[in-house]
């Protein structure tokens, strides 16, 4: 598996990454086993994954506190992983942001220790406040990285108006935000922004919350409490015309040798201006053919027709 530089920094992470959202994220995902999830980053990690895409937010540091106690096995080597944490939350009062540098700071110290480690590779700065001046929250970051807490600089969910403020001493190595072949506005305004600031991409989101991997049927039907049954992707006239896409995905991946989630995780590795991918694994089985994405290569007759298929 290929590493990517993230942004100016010395951080060089698999591009094939895994989110962690459904590992301790019990506030989030309902029926999650903290043991499979602990047995996905170990598969992730033997695997070449090294990038691991964490926050405090999934399960109010239970997903750290699960990466942390992985990372102690003697099975795997600390210094050849790279984490990615977030904070904004006010632990204890988690629906208010703080992006104030004391806060940040605050936040990396307590990290560490759920992490059990010395360093974060990113930090990212989850959600934008409504009060701290921008570049203010990024020059505590970049005090943070300069005495050796973190490596590299985050912004996560900012609008474009925000990561230009964040930007402004130029200390902003990576954004990571929604992106995928369903929600393309990055690449109008962001994209080309980020390229010549030489700031990274990570999207999240890749498969859609699972849309995207072609698990669905025309006539599936989520529950009521299941937040997918209000979401418009999900719902009428739209869904069907993602799901009609996604056969015609299938006909592209079977000629790949390839999986349809595997066929859109490549695509995104295709793209210039995506740095690498961090699709969430709910089990072990997601986790070893996310990874063998890396193994997949698209003709560009086959990237120009999956890019025009999504633009509806
Ligand atoms: N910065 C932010 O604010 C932010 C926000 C959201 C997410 N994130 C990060 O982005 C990561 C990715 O987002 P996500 O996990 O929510 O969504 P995602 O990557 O778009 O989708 C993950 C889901 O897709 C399905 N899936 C994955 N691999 C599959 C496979 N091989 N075959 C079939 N289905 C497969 C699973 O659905 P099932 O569970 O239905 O099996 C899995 O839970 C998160 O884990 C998190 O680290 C960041």
């Amino acid at each position: 598996m290929s590493d990517v530089q993230i942004g100016k920094s010395q951080v060089y992470a698999s591009t094939l990454g895994l989110g962690t959202n459904k590992i301790g994220g019990h506030n989030l995902f309902k029926n999650l086993d903290d043991e499979v999830g602990k047995e996905v980053l170990r598969t992730a990690l033997r695997n070449g994954v090294t990038l691991l895409d964490t926050a405090y937010a999934y399960g109010f540091g239970q997903s750290e506190k699960l990466i942390g106690e992985v990372l102690q096995e003697a099975e795997f080597d600390r210094a050849r992983v790279i984490i990615a944490t977030k904070a904004a939350q006010v632990p204890g009062n988690e629906e208010q942001l703080d992006n104030s540098p004391e806060f940040l700071q605050n936040a990396v110290e307590d990290a560490l220790k759920r992490l059990q480690t010395e360093y974060i590779d990113i930090f990212y700065i989850h959600f934008p406040d409504e009060v701290t001046k921008k570049n203010e929250a990024v020059k505590a970051l970049h005090e943070l990285k300069e005495a050796g807490k973190i490596r590299a600089i985050g912004v996560s969910n900012f609008s474009l108006t925000q990561i230009k403020e964040a930007n402004l001493d130029g200390y902003v190595d990576v954004v990571e935000d929604n992106y995928n072949l369903l929600h393309r506005k990055a690449e109008t305004e962001l994209f080309p922004y980020l390229a010549k600031h030489n700031i990274s991409f990570i999207p999240y989101f890749p498969l859609a919350s699972g849309l995207l991997s072609g698990k669905y049927t025309a006539d599936q039907k989520f529950a009521e409490n299941d937040s997918r049954s209000k979401k418009a992707d999900f719902t009428g006239e739209r869904y069907q015309k993602i799901i009609a896409t996604m056969t015609e995905m299938k006909i592209i991946a079977h000629r790949n040798d390839a999986t349809v989630p595997q066929l859109v995780l490549a695509w995104y590795l295709k793209n210039p201006h995506i740095a690498a991918v961090i699709p969430g694994a709910r089990n072990v089985e997601q986790m070893v053919s996310n990874a063998k994405a890396t193994d997949i290569r698209i003709s560009n007759d086959d990237y120009e027709l999956i890019d025009d298929l999504f633009r509806f």
